[in-house]
């Protein structure tokens, strides 16, 4: 069979692991989509700072050309909105599947790329985008679509949780611990979206989005970080049997005449330490969904780093590839709800 060709954009901390279990699991990867998946070009900034890690043949640096080129697949693992906005919505414009990481982009123009995907019929996954390896965004996109699900919660960034994990445990100051978790590949390029909740609340937003079948932006989630938990603060959460985590809160809030709205929030809180999500420890991430016939569901594993990100991005890639084999398409991301998001603030 005709292979599957795929562009790579980005070779960073994800893309490198994409790269390398692309190579390790060539064989079994041309099984399961039932024809071989070609890596066919890498777009990056520096292709001197990669040569000796991936082909230097794939190695580019001129990531629209590469988008423009004869492939089925584009993995952007660039991360930021541009130049990965433009790159994406051209590639989906012209029917090519996309499968992306980059929670900012979706989160701030999910809307563009979904209607972008749904002209041409092009398939859109996003599952690394949200909690790491842990398989979310398809139970949310999929198994639950013929629920009402009312809320989504849980610890949905790694840095912060590896953070306030370690000063929970061992005392250790804030800023040595940013800086490990920046070196293990947690940490956004500019770790400040992780402390400040902003990576958070683009998280909270795509989880919104996908369990309420409405559109939320990252700019209608009300975000406090974790910049100023102090010690103290630790320290006073532990007197009282308690810890601290940063929560991702979405509800389907019903208002007493009957309106519905949706809530997103994303901020610290304290919580008993005989609560599941206590125990949440280091880069994991957890997240409770909870829907009308199917109840509380809970959701655990790595939230961050290379190869978790990677396993997401790779069976995201696996059903792009399979799909592009027997002409069909995976899940559209319609928003027909009408369901406001509350002005921040109110939560
Ligand atoms: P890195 O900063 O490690 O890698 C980014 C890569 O993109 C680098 O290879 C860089 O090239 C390349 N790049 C940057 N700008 C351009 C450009 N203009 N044109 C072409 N290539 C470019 O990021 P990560 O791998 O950590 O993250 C990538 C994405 O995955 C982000 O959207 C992030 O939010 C998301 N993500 C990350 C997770 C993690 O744990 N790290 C987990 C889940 C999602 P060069 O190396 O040459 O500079
Ligand atoms: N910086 C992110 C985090 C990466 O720490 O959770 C995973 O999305």
């Amino acid at each position: 069979p005709k292979p599957v060709r795929v562009a790579l954009l980005g070779c960073g901390t994800v893309g490198t692991e994409v790269v390398r279990l692309l190579r390790e699991q060539a064989t079994d990867l041309a099984a399961r989509v039932g024809a071989p998946v070609e890596l066919t070009g890498i777009g990056v900034r520096r292709p001197n700072k990669h040569r000796g890690q991936v082909p230097a043949e794939l190695l580019t640096t001129d990531a629209a050309a590469l988008v423009d080129s004869d492939v089925d697949v584009v993995v952007e693992v660039i991360g930021g909105i541009e130049p990965a906005r433009t790159l994406l919505v051209t590639a989906l414009r012209a029917g090519k599947s996309v499968v992306t990481a980059n929670k900012a982009l979706l989160a701030e123009h999910g809307a563009e790329l979904f209607a972008a995907a749904d002209a041409s019929g092009a398939d859109l996954y996003f599952e690394a985008a949200v909690a790491g390896a842990i398989p979310l965004l398809r139970p949310l996109r999929e198994s639950l679509a013929g629920d009402r699900i009312t809320r989504v919660m849980g610890i949905v960034n790694g840095t912060t949780n590896y953070i306030l994990s370690a000063m929970d445990s061992t005392g250790a100051g804030y800023a040595e611990t940013l800086e490990e978790a920046s070196r293990l590949g947690y940490a956004e390029a500019d770790p400040t979206a992780d402390v400040d909740g902003y990576d958070a609340a683009s998280k909270a937003a795509i989880l919104a989005s996908l369990a309420f079948h409405t559109r939320v932006t990252a700019a209608d989630v009300h975000r406090e970080g974790i910049a100023s938990v102090t010690a103290a603060d630790i320290a006073a959460a532990k007197a009282i049997d308690r810890t601290v985590k940063l929560l991702a809160i979405c509800e389907r809030v019903t208002h007493a005449d009957g309106r519905e709205s949706v809530s997103a929030r994303v901020h610290p809180a304290m919580i008993p330490r005989s609560h599941p999500l206590a125990g949440v420890g280091g880069a994991f991430n957890a997240v409770f969904v909870e829907a009308d016939a199917a109840g509380q569901l809970m959701f655990y594993g790595r939230g961050a780093g290379g190869a978790p990100t990677a396993s997401a991005v790779l069976g995201d890639l696996v059903a792009a590839a399979r799909n592009r084999v027997v002409a069909g398409r995976g899940p559209r991301e319609s928003a027909y709800a009408d369901l406001p998001a509350q002005p921040m603030g109110q939560v």
